[in-house]
């Protein structure tokens, strides 16, 4: 049995924040941003919580697919701005769904961590230990953000997505996924420092720093290598593929990809002009715009992926 995308749902806060209005708060423009990297605004948490938004996303999908909370064997959500450390951010999910049977954990893998929940959906449901998962990729990167260092804060936003997996005869037929530990500080978030009776470290920096063009080589040289290789495993062109839904960091990082695969834009949706990178959610978010927007038909051929801090970096390809 394979994994099926039976529902997808997704959730932004209301507050809206465009590039003109950052610019009257520090000193950046629309320019700047849309010509660097094509976001044009971000939606911005005030209210919204990382667990209100997943709770949102997973609601829609599970009514999409027509499955029952109660039905779910497993929920993974994968971020890395969860509300709390401890509960998971799946438990608290899990709780308000009412999805009283499943096994719930998180799983961080940052901007690849939709698509390695993903793959990690596929192995249960392959292996025949586990039917019907929902899978929620949700960040509140606001609150990871040094409002004062514009080289980062004006690039990220909040949202989740979420997707219910059923097993199937159609569905994933071809993964890869791969990490680089040793590059992991071009794109870091310190944590908590050591802190009790015996040790009290200095503490980290706990914002998201990020060597933006170290983090640029290495998508446009590795994501159109994993995606060759996931087409490579199952013995497929570019061009059999319909779309190519990749993770929303930066529009000529997706130009670059398109232009190396020598496919059309038209193939590669967009939603980071309006969310700008959201990490583990940016990938769900974009897959339920295009499938809400009526771009999926029964049967096509499409990639999902994702790439970020870690390094980490994977793809799949499945048939709608
Ligand atoms: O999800 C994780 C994956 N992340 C990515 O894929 C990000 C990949 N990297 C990128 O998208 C690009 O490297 C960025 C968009 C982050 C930056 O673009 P860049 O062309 O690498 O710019 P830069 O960092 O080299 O900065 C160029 C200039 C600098 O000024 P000087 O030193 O040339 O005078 C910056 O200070 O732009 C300045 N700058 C800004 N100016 C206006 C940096 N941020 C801003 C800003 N507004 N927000």
């Amino acid at each position: 049995m394979r994994a099926r995308i039976a529902g997808t749902g997704s959730s932004l806060p209301g507050l809206r924040v465009t590039n003109d209005d950052l610019g009257k708060i520090m000193d950046t423009s629309d320019a700047w941003i849309r010509n660097r990297t094509g976001i044009g605004a971000r939606h911005i948490a005030v209210e919204e919580t990382t667990a209100s938004m997943s709770i949102e996303a997973a609601k829609q999908a599970l009514e999409q697919a027509g499955i029952k909370a109660e039905e779910l064997d497993l929920i993974i959500a994968a971020t890395l701005s969860a509300d709390h450390v401890l509960p998971p951010l799946s438990c608290e999910i899990q709780s308000a769904l009412g999805a009283v049977h499943a096994v719930a954990y998180d799983l961080c893998a940052a901007c690849s961590g939709f698509v390695f929940a993903l793959n990690t959906a596929q192995a249960y449901i392959q292996s025949g230990l586990y039917k019907n998962i929902l899978i929620v990729g949700a960040e509140t990167l606001s609150k990871l953000m040094d409002w004062s260092d514009r080289s980062t804060c004006v690039l990220f936003g909040d949202g989740a997505g979420a997707a219910v997996v059923t097993a199937a005869e159609e569905g994933i037929f071809a993964g890869v996924q791969g990490s680089d530990g040793s590059k992991g500080m071009v794109l870091s978030c310190g944590g908590r420092p050591v802190h009790n009776l015996f040790a009290d470290r200095e503490p980290e920096d706990p914002y998201v720093r990020m060597n933006g063009q170290e983090v640029y080589k290495f998508a446009v040289r590795t994501v159109p290598k994993c995606i060759g290789q996931v087409l490579e495993q199952v013995r497929l062109q570019p061009q059999d593929i319909s779309l190519f839904l990749l993770h929303q960091a930066n529009q000529r990082i997706i130009e670059a990809v398109a232009k190396r695969l020598g496919q059309p834009m038209e193939k590669f949706p967009v939603c980071l002009e309006e969310c700008g990178n959201i990490s583990a959610a940016s990938v769900p978010i974009l897959l339920d715009q295009v499938n809400r927007q009526g771009r999926l038909k029964s049967g096509d051929k499409i990639i999902l992926a994702g790439f970020g801090a870690g390094l980490t970096w994977g793809a799949i390809a499945l048939s709608w």
